[in-house]
């Protein structure tokens, strides 16, 4: 892999695609040379990397001409079109979307985690889903030490992960509402502002979400761990950013907080924020933008044995999605 690589952002306009703008230049990826695709609607704007703007093109078959390494978060639509091109093009793709996340030839990577599974890509490399990932941080290290046999888990889910217009959805309906004004919906089926919607993605004929499967069938390939079992309900709540999950974990081993807590303090990625006494305990307020995830609000759990319930929050466009991402590209460079 050429040390300075030629990097394209696919879906560069987007929530995702903006932080893994900034995620390059925060971290100082090598890049040489930077190209911005997005779709017609977007050609021309102009984005800022390190202080320079750069012009985003649309995105077309031949976009990958001399492209390195190509990061898409535009969907799986643009994803299960493009990333072959990209790949016959010569280039390494970082997929954001769901579109080969369970193809057996595709590694599915959190760096902290399997880092070394990146070696075996055949092009494609693709990032976990968001909550899945932000629950892995603190729940690998736990099965590493313990070896998790099941969790329960519940999410609450930040409106950005849907997308920029469910950004300005959130907003626009708080002023309809405080306004006294009727409520418009765009992208949500109910008002998301004063609510909480039990629904993340479309449901499968089991009555779960396509999002709540996602915990057992990536954490299964993520972890290397294919009994692993996860009961998950996944909620959307009126918060910008960050998504937070409560868990409830049940291991083959038997488990203390203060073992827990000496594991999850060495855990890369990962702050322990766990003083009930103080009031202090992981929130998406204070883990929006930043890198970390946070795990919390430790106690053994009443109901399972070898049990740990635990509350991790993290910032589902970073750790979620594109600084995953540039972590995988630094991965290709090693
Ligand atoms: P655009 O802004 O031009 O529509 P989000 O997840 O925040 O909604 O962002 C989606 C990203 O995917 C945006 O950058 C968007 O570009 C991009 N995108 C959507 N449709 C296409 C398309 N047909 N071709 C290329 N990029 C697309």
């Amino acid at each position: 892999m050429n040390q300075t690589p030629h990097v394209a952002v696919v879906g560069a306009t987007g929530a995702v695609g903006l932080e893994m703008i900034r995620t390059l230049e925060k971290r100082h990826f090598p890049v040489g040379k930077l190209t911005l695709l997005a779709s017609g609607r977007s050609a021309g704007k102009t984005l800022k990397f390190k202080g320079q703007d750069v012009r985003v093109t649309e995105l077309t078959k031949d976009s990958f001409a001399g492209v390195d390494i190509a990061l898409f978060s535009a969907g799986g639509d643009i994803s299960r079109e493009y990333a072959p091109l990209a790949v016959k093009a010569g280039c390494v793709v970082v997929d954001n979307s769901s579109a080969f996340r369970q193809d057996e030839k595709v590694p599915l990577v959190v760096p902290e985690i399997n880092a070394s599974d990146v070696k075996s890509h055949q092009g494609i490399i693709a990032n976990p889903n968001c909550t899945t990932a932000i629950t892995l941080m603190a729940l690998f290290p736990l099965h590493h030490a313990f070896t998790v046999k099941r969790i329960f888990a519940s999410s609450y889910q930040a409106v950005s992960g849907t997308g920029a217009r469910a950004i300005e959805e959130l907003k626009r309906q708080v002023e309809e509402v405080v306004q006294d004004r009727p409520v418009t919906k765009d992208v949500y089926p109910h008002q998301i502002a004063f609510n909480v919607l039990p629904q993340v993605d479309s449901f499968l004929p089991t009555g779960y979400t396509k999002e709540e499967m996602k915990m057992e069938n990536e954490g299964r390939k993520i972890m290397h761990h294919p009994a692993f079992r996860a009961s998950v309900t996944c909620v959307r709540v009126p918060v910008y950013r960050s998504h937070s999950v409560a868990v409830s974990a049940e291991f083959e081993k038997p488990i203390t907080v203060a073992a827990a807590r000496a594991v999850l303090k060495k855990a890369p990625g990962l702050d322990v924020v766990d003083e009930p006494e103080n009031k202090k305990y992981p929130m998406p307020l204070f883990t929006s933008g930043k890198d970390n995830c946070e795990v919390g609000r430790l106690r053994m759990d009443c109901a399972l044995d070898n049990g740990l319930c635990f509350w991790v929050s993290g910032d589902q466009l970073l750790k979620g999605a594109a600084l995953n991402a540039v972590q995988i590209a630094e991965e290709l460079l090693k």
